[in-house]
């Protein structure tokens, strides 16, 4: 189960260019489902399921710059990518190539899968 949590930079939404601006960064909060006795997981009333105990918090953060220090075959823009812990400390060893790399065809999307969700917030 994820959470998207977005800055007060990203809540201006897209600019003209349909990319996020500088200094934006999107928190997601992942949670394990709550699961019934026989091990499934618990639907809730909206038809999701029911968050159980919080796992990490995956970010992603643009700055201006950031690029420069990846190679450009992996390459998200400014994007860099970090994994905290349930207690918002760093979770270290977290190969940030892996991020990269699968965010990396959304390039039109300014690398978010959550980008239509963002297009559809700014109408
Ligand atoms: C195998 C592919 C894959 C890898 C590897 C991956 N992601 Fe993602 N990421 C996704 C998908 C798919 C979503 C959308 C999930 C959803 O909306 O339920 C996503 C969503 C996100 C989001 C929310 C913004 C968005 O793009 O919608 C953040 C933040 C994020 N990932 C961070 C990370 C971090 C940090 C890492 C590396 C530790 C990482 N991701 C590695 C596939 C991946």
């Amino acid at each position: 189960m994820r959470y998207n949590f977005l800055n007060e930079s990203t809540v201006g939404g897209l600019d003209s260019n349909g990319m996020l601006p500088d200094k934006a960064t999107i928190v997601t909060e992942i949670y394990a489902a709550k699961l019934d006795d026989s091990g499934q997981p618990i639907t809730g009333e909206d038809g999701h399921f029911v968050p159980d105990k919080l796992l990490v918090h995956a970010v992603m953060e643009k700055r201006q710059g950031w690029g420069d220090l990846v190679p450009s075959e992996l390459r998200n823009g400014d994007w860099n990518y970090a994994v905290f812990k349930a207690d918002k400390t760093l979770k270290e060893g977290v190969n940030q190539a892996a991020c990269l790399a699968c965010h990396k065809p959304l390039h039109d999307a300014d690398y978010l899968f959550s980008y239509q969700a963002l297009v559809d917030r700014k109408q």
